[in-house]
C-alpha cells in the first residue's frame, strides 16, 4: 500500500479540518485526530518556535495516551508552514517538524523541493494549497504528494475559480491526491467532493465553530447569522484576496473605499498587523449559509458522518430512476 493510500486508510471520514490563523490550536487538532479526522494548525498560530514545538508536544502526548487508553488509532495531524521569503520563522519551525516526525506538512504561498525532500526524508507526506493551475503545476514539479484546490467561495486566502472547472483542469496532469476546499460544510459537501474527483474534503469555515475552535462567541454567533452573499472578497486586509464576514468589516469601520486598496503580504514585521487585523476582522468562506449552530468536534464529525453516508445512499437510489 503507498504511504497515502495507508494515510487515507487511517481516516473514518475522508476529512481534513483545514489549519486557520487565530482559530487552530491543540484542542481542536486533538478531538480531530480522536474523531478520525485530520486535524491541522498552522506553526503561526504560535508567537514563537519554541510554543509551536509546546503545542506539538501536547498533540503527540494527547493522541498516545488517547491510543493507550482506548486500544483505538487516532487519525494522523498535519502542521501549516507559510513558505514565503517574508517568513522569517519557517527554517526553525521546519526543523522542529523534522524532529518530531510530523506525519502531514501543509505548504502555503511557495512550494519548494528542498523543503518537500526534507519532509520526505523521515517519511512525512506534503500537501500544497493552490488557486490556479500555474501553482499547481510548480507544487507537482517540487514533487509534493497531495494538491488541495482551494475553490471561489473559500475562507481565508481563497480562489476564484468554480470548483468542477477547478478539479477538471488539475486532474488533467496531476494524478496524485487531490483535497477539495471550499464551502465544504456538510456531509452531502463531503460526498459531493468526492463525486467531482476528489480524494479528500478539507473544511475550514465549518470548523470555526465549534466548541473546540479559538474563536470567540461573537465570531461563531456571526457565522450563524451569515449567509453566502455576507462573505466580502477583497485584498485590502491581508494583501492577498481573501474571504471576510461583511458585518466584521462594517464593525471595524472599514469603508467601501479602504477595501479597494492593496496590501503587499508580509509574515516578518507584519506579522502583528495581520494578527491584530484577523482578530478583529474575521474571515469565513459562502459556506456559512448553511452553518447553523456550535457544536462539539465529536457530535459534528458524527454528523457529518451520518450526511456522508445518506447522501451516498441517496445518489445509489438515482439509479433505480436512471437505470441504462
Ligand atoms: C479564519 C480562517 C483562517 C485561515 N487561515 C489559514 C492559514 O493560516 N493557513 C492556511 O493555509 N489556510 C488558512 N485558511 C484557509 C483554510 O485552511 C481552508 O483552505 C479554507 O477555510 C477552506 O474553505 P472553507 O472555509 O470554505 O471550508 C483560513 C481560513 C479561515 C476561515
Amino acid at each position: 500500500m503507498s504511504k497515502i493510500a495507508a494515510f487515507i486508510k487511517e481516516l473514518a471520514l475522508p476529512v481534513v479540518a483545514a489549519p486557520m490563523f487565530l482559530i487552530s490550536g491543540p484542542q481542536l487538532v486533538i478531538e480531530c485526530c480522536k474523531n478520525g479526522i485530520v486535524g491541522t494548525f498552522p506553526a503561526l498560530n504560535q508567537r514563537s518556535t519554541e510554543g509551536f514545538e509546546d503545542w506539538l508536544v501536547e498533540i503527540k502526548t494527547e493522541l498516545k495516551k488517547f491510543e493507550k487508553e482506548t486500544g483505538k488509532k487516532a487519525a494522523p495531524f498535519g502542521v501549516n508552514l507559510i513558505v514565503h521569503p517574508t517568513n522569517p520563522r519557517l527554517e526553525a519551525d521546519l526543523k522542529v517538524c523534522i524532529k518530531h516526525k510530523i506525519p502531514l506538512i501543509i505548504t502555503s504561498l511557495g512550494a519548494v523541493a528542498q523543503v518537500v525532500d526534507a519532509i520526505h526524508s523521515y517519511g512525512g507526506l506534503v500537501f500544497h494549497d493552490i488557486i490556479k493551475k500555474r501553482h499547481a503545476e510548480k507544487a507537482a514539479e517540487a514533487g509534493v504528494d497531495g494538491l488541495i484546490l482551494v475553490a471561489v467561495g473559500a475562507g481565508g486566502h481563497a480562489g476564484t475559480i468554480n470548483p468542477m472547472s477547478l478539479v477538471a483542469e488539475i486532474k488533467k496532469f496531476y494524478d496524485k491526491t487531490i483535497l477539495l476546499s471550499g464551502c465544504i460544510s456538510n456531509g452531502r459537501d463531503i460526498a459531493s467532493a468526492l463525486q467531482m474527483g476528489a480524494d479528500l474534503a478539507y473544511m475550514g469555515t465549518r470548523f470555526i465553530n465549534t466548541e473546540e475552535s479559538k474563536a470567540t462567541e461573537e465570531y461563531r454567533q456571526m457565522i450563524i447569522k451569515a449567509g453566502a452573499s455576507d462573505v466580502v472578497y477583497t485584498a485590502a486586509i491581508s494583501g492577498v484576496h481573501a474571504n471576510f464576514l461583511g458585518a466584521s468589516l462594517k464593525a471595524a469601520g472599514i469603508t467601501e473605499e479602504d477595501l479597494k486598496k492593496d496590501r503587499k503580504i508580509d509574515f516578518g514585521k507584519e506579522l502583528n498587523t495581520e494578527a491584530k487585523a484577523w482578530k478583529t476582522i474575521w474571515s469565513a468562506g459562502q459556506g456559512v449559509t448553511t452553518i447553523n449552530n456550535v457544536e462539539s468536534v465529536s457530535k459534528l464529525v458524527a454528523n457529518l458522518k451520518s450526511e456522508f453516508k445518506s447522501a451516498i445512499e441517496d445518489q445509489i437510489k438515482i439509479l433505480e430512476i436512471y437505470p441504462k
